[in-house]
């Protein structure tokens, strides 16, 4: 999903991270973003998968990626020209919820990277008029969820492995 409509709605952003490089927000580009992101997942840390994302393979990261452009909306943080964080939105069925995943690679991390495309990512919602996001993620994943809970989201539910949170737009 990619229109000249999105594009008014989300104002690029650049910021400084924890280390002082400038890092850009902005929604992804297909046609310009597809080989970079798909790069990205190719050099994603097989320790920092969660819940079987992103896919092993290059075909499935392919897959993957192309699935999140055409049924989503997707953010990426950029550095230097190189994506190094990436968030996907996709709608529920109910159409007025929408489920969120979000990546950094690894040597980015803890730079408040996430933080930032997690607010950017909340804020669009909004802006698309959606009523809250779902996010599904593992519940030993202590960092992602503290990152969560600073922004609202509460645990709507859990099991042994996976945590259901929950933010109200
Ligand atoms: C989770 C993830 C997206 C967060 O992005 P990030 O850029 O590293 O996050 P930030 O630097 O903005 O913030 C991380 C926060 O977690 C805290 N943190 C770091 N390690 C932690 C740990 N082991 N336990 C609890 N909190 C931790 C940091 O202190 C920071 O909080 P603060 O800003 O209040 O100090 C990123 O680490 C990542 O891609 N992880 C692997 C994939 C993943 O788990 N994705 C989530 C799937 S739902």
């Amino acid at each position: 999903m990619m229109t000249d409509k999105l594009q008014c709605i989300f104002n690029p952003i650049e910021f400084r991270d924890k280390i002082g490089e400038s890092i850009i927000i902005r929604l992804y580009n297909p046609d310009k973003d597809r080989n970079k992101l798909i790069e990205m997942y190719a050099n994603f840390d097989p320790g920092d998968r969660c819940l079987g994302l992103p896919p092993l393979t290059r075909e499935g990261i392919e897959r993957w990626i192309d699935y999140l452009s055409k049924n989503g909306y997707n953010i990426v943080a950029e550095h230097n020209g190189k994506i190094v964080g990436h968030v996907a939105i996709v709608p529920l069925e109910n159409r007025r919820d929408v489920e969120l995943d979000i990546f950094v690679l690894r040597p980015y991390q803890n730079r408040g990277i996430g933080q930032e495309l997690l607010r950017n990512a909340i804020n669009f919602c909004k802006q698309l008029g959606f009523r809250g996001i779902m996010i599904t993620t593992q519940c030993s994943n202590l960092r992602a969820k503290r990152l969560f809970k600073k922004f609202g989201f509460i645990t709507i539910d859990s099991d042994l492995d996976e945590c259901y949170m929950f933010l109200k737009l």
